[in-house]
Order: C-alpha cells, then structure tokens, then sequence
C-alpha cells in the first residue's frame, strides 16, 4: 500500500474501464460520465451479478441534477431488479466481522463507491475492489485508519430477496390466528381491562346486595350515601375503562383488515392468468370476500367469547359463593341451553353452506351482466338476464327462510331456561329463604337476580360461538379454494435475470389447454434470431395466440422447451420476461386515470419524457395532442372518449415505454378501421427497431414488412418464410394471400381454392 490513502472508487486511472465490461457498457450508454457515478454503478452491477442478477443499465434513470446516484435511487434500481437491498450506516468493526462472502458496497464520501470483498482478520485489514476495475487487478487491503479518511460509513448492503423463499404459509384458520396473535400486546391489554371491567361490574352488584341487607333493612344513611359515592366512582371508572378496551378492538381489527387484505390481494396477483379465465369473476369476488366474516368472527365474536370466558372465570366463584345450591341449577340450566344450541349447530351449518353457494351464484349474475351489459343491451337480453337474476334471488330468499326456521327453534327452545337464570333463580331463592333456616337474606336474592343472568349469559354465547367456528371454517374453505392452489410466487420471484437481445427458439413445444381434446400446438420447432420482426399467420384456432401465450409465460406446462436467446424460458425469473416483453391484444384495458398514467402505468423510474417518447414512436402523439387536455385528458372507464384505433395507439405506448426487447401484437390492428390501421402500420417499422416483433395478424398485407413470416395450421409450423419465399412455395399462404388480394390473382386462385387446404374461414 501506498503512504496516501488511494480512494480506491474514483481510480484516476482510465486505462481500467477498459478492462471492465461494465465501465464499457456505461461509457457506451453514455448514461454515468464522471468517475464517481460508475464506480457506483459499477460496484452494483458487480455485487448483483453476485447474486445471479444482470442489471440492466436501461432500467436506470439518472436524475440529471444529481452528482452522485444516491442511496434510495440505487436501492430501488437493485429492488426492482428482483434483490433486496438497503442503505445502512456501519462501521469498520462491523464490517470486519461479517461473515457472509457476499460482496458490500462500500459508498464513499467523494460519491463513488467500493466494494469489501475479504477480510484478513490477524492484521485487520479490509480488502477492497476498485469497482472499475478489471476482473483481476489485485484487491487493495486497508486498515480502519486508511478507510476512514475515504468513508464516513455509508453501506449499502445487498442479498438476493427472500420473499416467498419458503413459499408462503397456506390461508386458513391458523394463519389467522397467527395474525391476530402478532398483536399480542394489545390482546393482553384488552384482558387486563376485561378483568378490571369485570370485577368493577362485581362491585355495584355487592353494593346493591349491600343496600338491602343493611341500609333498607337498618335504616342507615350514612351506609347509603357512602355507597352513592362509591357507586358513581366506579361507575364512571367502569365507563372509561370500557371505552378504552373499545379503542383497543377496534385498532386491532383495523390491523387484522389492512394486514389480511394485504395477504389476500397479494396471493390474488400472484395466481396464474389462466385460473382467472377459468373461473367466474363473480364468484371468485364472492369467495374471496369471505374472508371478512372470518375477520369480523376473528375480532367480533371471538373476542368477546374471550371476554365472557374471563368474566365467567371470576363471576361463578361470585354466585356460588352467594348460594352454592341456586348457583348449580343456574349452571344445569346454562348447560341445557348449551346441549340445544348444539344439537342445532349441524343442520344450521349445512343451511348456512347452501346459502353461502347460492349467494356466490347471485354474485356471478350480477358482476357478469354489468361486464357485459353491452351486450345484453344490444341483444336486448334483459328479460332474460332479470329472469336469471329473479330465479338466484328467489332461491337465497328460500334458503333465508329455511335458515331462520331452523334457528327459530333453539332461540324459542332455550329461551324459558334463560328466563329461569334471571328471574327463576331468584324465585326459588325467595322459596328457600321462607321455607329453610338458611341465611339467605333478600340482599343475596336480589344480587342472585343481578348475576344470574350475566352468567348465562356467557354461557351460552359459548355454546353458539361453536356455530360461528363452523361458519367461519366454510368461509375461510371458500377463500382457501381460491388462494391455496399453485401460483406463480415462485416463478415470480425466483429465476435468472439475464439481459435479453431477444432471439426466440421453440423446441418441440407441445401445448394442451386444460380440458382440451386436441393440443394447441402439436411439436412447434422455429427459430427467430434477434431483431427479427416475425408474423404469425394461420385460420382461427391454428394456434397463433396459444404462441404469445407461452412467450409470455401466462402457460407454463408445455413439454419441449422455449428458449430466449438461449436461456430455457422455465429458468428465467417470470416478472423480469414480462416486463421485458411488450404486449398489444385486440382489445386492451385502459385504466382510469389520465393519458400519461396509462402509459406509465405506475412503472417506477419513468418521466414525462419516456411517455412523450413512446406515444410518438407509438403514433399517438398527434392525436394526444389534440385532446382537450393533452396528455393530462382523464379516460374513463372502458375508454368511451377514444375511438378504438386511439385506444390501439396508446396501448401500444404503453407497451413501448419501457423499451421492452421484445414485442407481441397479438391481433392489435385486426379491429380497426383501415385508416387507423393504416396508421398503426406506418409506425411499425420504426417500433420494430433494435427489438424482437412477433405480429399476429389475419390480415397478410400488415405482415408484408416482416423479416419472416411463420404459417401455422393446427398448432403446427407449416412453414417459414419472407412473403415472396411463401408465395412461391407454401400452399396455404399463396391461397390466404390472393383470397386476400384477389386484384393481385394471376390466374384465377379461386378456382384453387377448391383442391387447397381448407384456409377459408381466413383468420
Ligand atoms: N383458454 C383456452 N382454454 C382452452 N382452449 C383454448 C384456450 N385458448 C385457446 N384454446 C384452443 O386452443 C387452440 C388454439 O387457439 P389460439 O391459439 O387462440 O388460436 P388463434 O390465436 O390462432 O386463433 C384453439 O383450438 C382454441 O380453441
Ligand atoms: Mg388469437
């Protein structure tokens, strides 16, 4: 080591980046000028290359005001790269005892960046990369002397991310109990005040007892005016301390919501596409949805079974103390109630699950006429759909009164036994009083009345807390169906990160929708180099779509294999193919919100100007423009206010601004006017630069710029060609292509029509 500290990130030395794919890579992009920024740049391509993640420089926007990308930027490039990472304060000590070998970037006080790639322990020293270094310049050793001369401590600390690492714990009962005991805290605090409530509620009772024992039976003022005192003490005490434990549930089950929604909107997202096609929205609306009865069971009735068991605790000892003989028949009648309500629970139940499916029948109704209430204008259906509609509300009416039927019976059942525990009890008091030598005075009959009750009352609610388990057990079944079932966390959040050029290889890709008879694609081999602009032609049904589909990952048990540029499409993480793959469909959902936000669509790190870029690579520029309020103009939902060749156009902005290396447009043009379409043409040319294109479309005249054009028929390449090669040699594309153009037909193909392939539907 030198005597003067070197700053081993901002390396004067230019000769370095040469050495150093990554500096070359920056320098090329011409996106970190000075030193310091590549160096930070650099350290975190390193480290994340570490962790099996290739950054990509494109994804990085630098804010042009800034001298140095500071810790919060690099941390949300890492993030959304897929890793976790975090800026933290450390120092030397702290570093040197690190055992993990993962490299840690150490970001200096002059804006660049190190990166500790050993320790040498014995002399205490940390050894360092130069991150524009080449892959083997020596490591620099520097002791804690040296390093702070350079460094005040700024770390970034990086590791592949964890989410989902163990697969998520399946939703039922007991990850909500998990969730709702995570609030430990505020649970004891609710049965420390529950208590207190309690006994506090004990006091006027005695007080009561008291006033007529002594204070009717002796006269005493004094006693009565003490209790006064004491009464209205505890009253208000009693009344604050409520409130309290009022507060107390109703944070606790804001908590329990916000986190549940969380769980479930997340584990929602992460289902597979194809569940979603598969089943009704409705219904699933419906289902997942239940989730919050067992919410309000968890917070609601739940908790105060905890209550009442508590209150039971202390208040039982009460009345047995008071007379131990009225105390048991008050407890034999609680426990006849509790056999009723049980005996009742099982057919109860099965009512309750009845009413559960005809109601998420009802839902599914509901949702679907307003999806398509077009269409049921249009046809004029809504007799139909309101005969539908009238059918599902009547059956639920019907299951309705069934269930308040039966539940009529244990209520009118246990309803004299719950009379003898308040008022019964004291009868027979007032019986034993007068007829046996015992010493029950009125005072104790009178506190008989006061308690009996409250402990029946608790009683009771436990027998039919059993009915709300069960319940609560169908409801969370309903939402388990839903979310418990295989999702793409894993895919999501696992797999390379590799940089794509875009070159696309299918090996023998074999390909059943479930449920299927025939495959979607029959043993399909191409192979696309990168940059091709490639068009897919075929009838309906041939098996266009089900290709973007697999490209996409939104079907992933196919046999054979997909290859991206040589990378098997199964090992590459799902979320970074996606968002590296752009996508245009025949119909596209606009979000509500303004032209600018549907184009970045909440997209992290985009500006303004990547929008404005893509809408005039997009061709929608021009007519943003001429919007009332430009890029500011609101859609609405269903984007009423756009014509269909508008919408088209900035779908495919959308699609664009994130630069994606590939591009699927599925069909994107098929539903326009050949104006619009026109339009959307002329501009696909300039989008096809510099990425991968895979165009379906019907109509050959919008494929005749492709580089290559792939004809399927029954999930099977046929053929693949430019448009003159096909023409010339390939049955079904000739017949397509003079069906299509019949101006251009030299001889009359029609009439070939007859002995070719039946292509005639022409989609
Ligand atoms: N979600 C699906 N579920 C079941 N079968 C499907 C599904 N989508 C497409 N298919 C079937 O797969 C075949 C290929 O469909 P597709 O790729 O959409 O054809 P294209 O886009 O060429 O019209 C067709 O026979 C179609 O019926
Ligand atoms: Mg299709």
């Amino acid at each position: 080591m030198n005597d003067t500290p070197r700053n081993p990130g901002s390396g004067e030395t230019s000769g370095q980046s040469a050495a150093n794919p990554d500096i070359a890579a920056l320098n090329d992009a011409g996106i970190a000028t000075s030193p310091q920024i590549q160096a930070r740049l650099a350290a975190i391509m390193f480290t994340a290359r570490y962790h099996g993640v290739e950054m990509n420089i494109e994804s990085l926007r630098l804010r042009p005001d800034e001298p140095a990308p500071s810790p919060p930027v690099l941390v949300e490039w890492l993030r959304e790269a897929g890793l976790w990472a975090r800026g933290v304060p450390m120092n030397f000590r702290q570093l040197m005892k690190v055992d993990d070998p993962a490299p840690i970037v150490l970001l200096l006080d002059d804006g660049g960046a190190a990166m500790v790639v050993g320790r040498n322990r014995e002399k205490q020293l940390l050894l360092l990369r130069d991150p524009r270094g080449g892959a083997y310049d020596p490591v620099i050793a520097v002791d804690e002397l040296r390093l702070k001369q350079v460094w005040s401590g700024g770390v970034l600390l990086v590791r592949a991310s964890r989410s989902g690492v163990e697969g998520d714990p399946p939703v039922n009962m007991a990850l909500l109990a998990r969730l709702v005991w995570s609030d430990k805290l505020i649970l004891r605090d609710i049965a420390i005040s529950s208590i207190t409530i309690t006994i506090l509620s004990l006091v006027p009772i005695l007080l009561v007892m008291r006033t007529i024992s002594s204070v009717l039976q002796y006269h005493s003022a004094a006693t009565l005016d003490l209790i006064i005192v004491i009464l209205f003490t505890v009253v208000i005490f009693e009344a604050l301390l409520s409130w309290g434990r009022k507060m107390m549930e109703v944070i606790l089950a804001a908590k329990l919501d916000s986190r549940l929604n969380l769980i479930i909107f997340d584990r929602l997202m992460a289902l597979p596409i194809e569940f979603f096609e598969r089943q009704r929205a409705g219904e699933l609306t419906y289902k997942v949805q239940q989730v919050n009865r067992v919410r309000e069971f968890l917070t609601g009735k739940l908790m105060n079974t905890f209550i009442d068991v508590m209150m039971l605790c202390i208040l039982l000892p009460v009345t047995f103390y008071i007379n131990a003989t009225l105390a048991w028949t008050v407890l034999v009648a609680a426990a006849l109630i509790a056999v009723i309500i049980a005996i009742f629970l099982r057919p109860l139940g099965a009512i309750t699950g009845r009413i559960i499916m005809a109601e998420s029948g009802k839902g599914s109704v509901l949702v679907e006429s307003i999806q398509g209430i077009k269409t049921v204008k249009a046809l004029a259906l809504e007799s139909s759909r309101s005969a539908d509609w009238d059918r599902r509300v009547a059956e639920v009416a019907e299951l309705q009164i069934e269930l308040g039927q039966m539940a009529n019976w244990p209520a009118t059942l246990t309803m004299p036994l719950q009379r003898y525990c308040s008022y019964g009890a004291v009868t027979l008091g007032a019986y034993i009083a007068l007829h046996s030598n015992s010493a029950l005075d009125a005072g104790s009959v009178a506190g008989f009345m006061l308690l009996g009750g409250r402990v029946a009352g608790p009683l009771v609610s436990l027998a039919s807390v059993m009915e709300d388990v069960q319940k609560a057990q169908a409801s969370i079944e309903h939402v388990a169906w839903v979310l418990n079932r295989p999702n793409e966390k894993q895919a999501l959040t696992h797999g390379l990160r590799p940089r794509f050029e875009g070159a696309i290889e299918f090996d023998e890709v074999t390909f059943k929708y479930e449920g299927a008879k025939t495959p979607a694609l029959d043993k399909m081999s191409f192979k696309i180099p990168a940059g091709t602009m490639l068009g897919l032609v075929g009838r309906s049904g041939s098996g266009k779509s089900t290709v973007t589909r697999l490209l996409q990952g939104i079907n992933r048990d196919y046999s054979g294999a997909i290859k991206i540029d040589g990378t098997d499409m199964r090992e590459i993480n799902l979320r970074h193919l996606r968002k590296s793959f752009g996508m245009v469909l025949q119909d596209n959902f606009l979000f509500r919100g303004s032209v600018r936000d549907n184009i970045i669509s909440g997209r992290p790190g985009l500006s303004f100007e990547d929008a404005v870029s893509a809408a005039r690579l997009a061709g929608a520029e021009e007519f943003i423009e001429r919007l009332p309020n430009g890029y500011d103009t609101f859609i609405q939902e269903g984007s009423p206010n756009l014509s269909g060749g508008q919408k088209q156009r900035l779908a495919i902005a959308r699609a664009l601004v994130s630069n994606p290396k590939v591009l699927i447009l599925d069909e994107a043009t098929s539903a326009l006017d050949p104006e619009s379409e026109a339009l959307v043409n002329a501009n696909i040319q300039r989008i096809g630069k510099g990425r991968t294109m895979v165009i379906v479309s019907h109509r050959l005249s919008s494929l005749l710029d492709c580089d290559l054009i792939m004809v399927l028929d029954r999930g099977r390449t046929i053929d693949i060609g430019t448009h003159h090669e096909l023409v010339e040699r390939c049955a079904i594309y000739r017949h397509l292509w003079f069906q299509q153009n019949r101006h251009l037909d030299p001889e009359g193909f029609e009439n070939d029509a007859k002995n070719s392939p039946a292509l005639t539907q022409g989609r």
